[in-house]
This record gives C-alpha cells, sequence and structure tokens, in this order.
C-alpha cells in the first residue's frame, strides 16, 4: 500500500464512513483507503443508535410508498422527494449488504423481521439489534474494518483542514494526544463527519460532534445549506449528573407505549396531537417545550410503570442499565427527561452519491445534506441515508480510480 498518497481519506468512522471504507476496499482491492477518526473508532454517533434503522417492511408490497410519504411528512414539506424515493428504494440492498457483512436484526420467532415502532411511522418498520443497534452494526462492521488490508485506520487524529490542489487534497491534522501536526494527501477525500450537537448546551452526540465538517466544508467554498433545522430528540436523561452528552432514551419505548407526564401528572400529548407521543419529534418537543415553560421547570417525565416488566428487560436493556446507573426503575418510578440536539438536517450540500460541488471532494451521512430529511427527520431515516450514500459513494469512488481520467 502506498502510504504516501492515499487514494481516498475518509474522515469518520461511523456508519457513512466505516460502510464506504469496506464497499470500496471490496470493489477495489488494490486501493489504498485511510480512515481518520478524531477519537478512538467506537466514538460517533451511529455507534449510540439505539432505535435502529427504518426500512420498509417485506410483508406489505405498498410500504416503500407509505415509508416515502411518512418522511416527507415529517420533513413538513420541504424534503427533496426524489432523494426520499430513491434512498427508501434503496434500503433493501443496503440490509442485504449489512446481513452478509454479519449484522444480525431482531427477528420474531418465525424467523421474520420484527419491527419496532417510532413517531411519526403509521406501521412498526424499524429494524433493530436490541435496543443497541449502533452498537452492534458498528462493532460488527468494525471488525470487518480492521480486517481490511488496504485500510489503514488513524484514530486520535483531528482533520482540522482540506485544501483542494490541482491533482490531490491535502489534509491538515492534529494529533489529538501530543498536538503534533500531521499532513495527509490524497486523490480524494471523503468528510463523513457527523453532526454538531456539541455546540449545544445538552445533546445526545459523541464529543467529537463539534461541526468540524461544516467549518472545513465553509473554508473549501462549498455550499451548506439548511442549517437551522438541528433536530432535538425528545427524550434523554434529564438528572443534573446528564449533561454534555445525555443518555439517550429511544424512542421505540414510547413505540411500546411509553407516555409523557408534565409535573402535575397529566398525560399531556393527546392534548397536542392525535398521534400523542408517537407524533414526530419536532411536534413532541414543541409539547414538551410549552409544558415546561407553563411549569417552569426543565424536565418532563417518561411513564413506563404500566409497560410489562419482563418486556422492558427483553427489549430494552440498555434503558433499564441507564436507569439503575441513576438509581431508577422505570416499573415503579417516572423518569426525568428533556429535549437534547440530537440531528443535523442540514449540511454540506451534496448528491446521494456523496458528490459535491468539488469534484475531489465527497461528503455522506450527518454532515451532508441531501434534501432527505426536510426541516424534521423522521425517526431512524438516518442510518439509511448514511447506509445508502456510503454503498453509492463507494461505487462512484470505486469507478473513478478505476478510470482516473473522469476527475481531473
Ligand atoms: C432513537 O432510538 O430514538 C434514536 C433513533 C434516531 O435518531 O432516529
Amino acid at each position: 500500500m502506498n502510504n504516501a498518497v492515499d487514494d481516498v481519506v475518509i474522515v469518520g468512522g461511523g456508519l457513512a464512513g466505516t460502510l464506504t471504507a469496506l464497499e470500496l476496499s471490496r470493489r477495489c482491492a488494490e486501493a489504498s483507503i485511510t480512515v481518520l477518526t478524531a477519537s478512538s473508532l467506537d466514538v460517533c454517533a451511529s455507534m449510540m443508535a439505539q432505535g435502529g434503522m427504518a426500512v420498509p417492511r417485506v410483508d406489505r408490497a405498498d410500504d416503500a410508498e407509505v415509508h416515502v410519504a411518512d418522511t416527507i411528512a415529517a420533513g413538513n414539506g420541504h424534503c427533496d422527494v426524489d432523494v426520499v424515493r430513491s434512498i427508501i428504494g434503496d434500503a433493501p440492498r443496503l440490509v442485504h449488504v449489512l446481513e452478509t457483512g454479519g449484522v444480525r436484526f431482531d427477528r420474531d420467532v418465525h424467523g421474520a423481521p420484527s419491527y419496532a415502532c417510532e413517531g411519526g411511522h403509521q406501521c412498526a418498520r424499524v429494524l433493530r439489534a436490541s435496543d443497541a443497534t449502533g452498537a452492534h452494526v458498528m462493532q460488527t462492521l468494525h471488525a470487518e474494518l480492521r480486517r481490511q488490508r488496504n485500510v489503514r485506520i488513524r484514530e486520535h487524529c483531528r482533520c482540522m483542514s482540506v485544501r483542494v490542489r490541482p491533482n490531490h487534497v491535502l489534509l491538515s491534522c492534529m494529533n489529538v494526544h501530543d498536538g503534533d501536526h500531521i499532513m495527509l494527501t490524497a486523490r480524494s477525500v471523503v468528510l463523513a463527519m457527523g453532526g454538531s450537537g456539541q455546540l449545544y448546551a445538552h445533546t445526545s452526540n459523541p464529543p467529537t460532534a463539534m461541526g468540524d465538517a461544516l467549518r472545513i466544508a465553509e473554508e473549501l467554498g462549498l455550499p451548506l445549506r439548511d442549517l437551522e433545522w438541528m433536530q432535538f430528540h425528545p427524550t434523554a436523561f434529564a438528572t443534573s449528573t446528564c449533561s454534555g452528552t445525555a443518555p439517550l432514551i429511544t424512542e421505540a419505548i414510547r413505540g411500546a407505549g411509553a407516555w409523557l407526564r408534565n409535573t402535575a401528572g397529566e398525560r399531556f400529548m393527546p392534548r397536542y396531537d392525535a398521534r400523542a407521543e408517537l407524533a414526530t419529534r419536532d411536534v413532541v418537543v414543541a409539547a414538551m417545550r410549552e409544558e415546561m415553560e407553563r411549569e417552569a421547570t426543565d424536565r418532563v417525565w417518561l411513564d413506563c410503570r404500566h409497560l410489562d416488566r419482563q418486556h422492558l428487560v427483553a427489549h430494552f436493556p440498555t434503558f433499564i442499565e441507564n436507569c439503575r446507573a441513576l438509581g431508577l426503575d422505570p416499573t415503579v418510578d417516572l423518569i426525568p427527561v428533556r429535549p437534547v440536539a440530537h440531528y443535523q438536517c442540514g449540511g454540506i450540500a451534496a448528491s446521494i452519491d456523496g458528490s459535491t460541488s468539488l469534484a475531489r471532494i465527497s461528503a455522506i451521512g450527518e454532515c451532508a445534506r441531501t434534501g432527505m430529511h426536510g426541516s424534521n427527520r423522521l425517526a431512524s431515516n438516518s442510518l439509511l441515508e448514511a447506509g445508502v450514500m456510503a454503498m453509492r459513494c463507494a461505487e462512484r469512488l470505486a469507478a473513478d480510480i478505476a478510470h482516473p481520467t473522469m476527475i481531473a
């Protein structure tokens, strides 16, 4: 492998970056690929995804169109319909690629996919691996990534700036342990750097989600779009110890029947929306904010006391464990929750295959803006978008490597 000039440097080791590296490696065994991560490989938002990946149900022929309709409704009419249709249309291929790579989504006793329900979905269509879907997917893919002979993984190496030269790209990076400057050169760079939740007081995002991709893109002159649409997730733990990155409580718990109560004890969501706790996130968060403002408090309460303990233990072990760590028992106690900055719907203007207005720079996953999410992402559509973008980006980069004149 040529260490001097990589064919591709991928900045970010979440689902988007990792799957691009794997798919590119599979297609071009001779390509030299570097994956850079600002922390260790396992520190990424994908790893923390609890709920899962929304896909059209295999047992309902019309579900792809219903999934498209739900996505557009959640995005409040600001989605790009062709993009939504194209990404959802590629969901079966993504599931196949992930399962071929060793990912095991939950199945029911008959061996059929077991789907969870989340806000804004007209039916249960979220594939999951218990309530630690991201951890399972990423641990599986990262193990595979570490086996690739043509992929070099550089952890704790934060990309500070990117400059495009006529025939290559320069990446100026910092070793986060000792501050040493590291210069990398690549024929092509993929920005897969996640979001910017750490710019907010409370977030579900990992410490690396500082908006670096936006700064780098701005310096490169890449257009940024829809940055005002930061999505807040309704339910993160709201104890005094949960500042910075707060543990999330998956929306699938509300899908399983949990309610939200104000401090007076009222189940308030039915007053705001007929879908109650399963309204889209923007609606639930707006209702929570109104209740918190009226009661002059910074939290509302998640009520799971009426849910079956066995079901909770079997399907939400991460939630139970996080409750236990805070001295709470969800079958007895109300759980304090508040909204946290969760997902950057806008970002670097990019096509589904990650191409941007600069031939040698791609942007994929949360740092990119394709038009899939509009002003409010439908629950569990992020792993879907990241995975489909990764597959298509890898296909395009493989074609570029096979025909180098295509990117002059
Ligand atoms: C969740 O499990 O509620 C988070 C999934 C998502 O961000 O869509």
